[in-house]
């Protein structure tokens, strides 16, 4: 691996077990932990997010992607360079279904996909490996860009 790609993991691994400890999981007991450098070099952060009606919970990566939007730092031409996600899991825990499909509007293919259970395996992945043909904007024959 090269070492730039270490440094990386090692900056989101650092911010995504800041975030898990803020898990919101009184449900789950379920802690998970996201953090996400876009193509401009910054770092936002999310934890899983639970409610009392079950369909209300939002995950950690999703609440990363909504922390780099609502602070301007993805969108058309700012993309999500890498994301990592850890769990308090044995298990390594890809991002579920919903999460894949919102990633997939900030993603390029190469964006880097980290994840790790609590022991520190990871798998390292690309997003185009875990969501391929993703339904995107891409799709659309006119974009309406605002
Ligand atoms: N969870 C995430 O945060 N990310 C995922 O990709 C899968 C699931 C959370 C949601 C819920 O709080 C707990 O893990 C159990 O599903």
């Amino acid at each position: 691996m090269p070492n730039n790609d270490k440094s990386l993991k090692a900056r989101l691994l650092r911010e995504a077990k800041r975030s898990l400890r803020n898990s919101y999981s009184p449900y789950s007991r379920i802690k998970v932990g996201s953090a996400l450098m876009t193509t401009n070099g910054r770092i936002y952060s999310g934890c899983n997010v639970e409610n009392a009606s079950y369909g209300g919970t939002i995950c950690a990566e999703r609440t990363a992607v909504c922390s780099a939007v609502a602070n301007g730092a993805v969108g058309n031409n700012k993309k999500i360079r890498a994301i990592l996600i850890v769990t308090n899991q044995q298990k390594i825990w890809p991002p579920c279904g919903l999460c894949r499909q919102v990633l997939a509007e900030f993603s390029t293919p190469q964006t880097r996909v980290y994840c790790m259970n609590a022991s520190g395996q990871t798998l390292e992945t690309t997003f185009a490996e875990i969501f391929p043909n993703a339904f995107d904007q891409t799709k659309f024959t006119r974009t309406r860009r605002v």
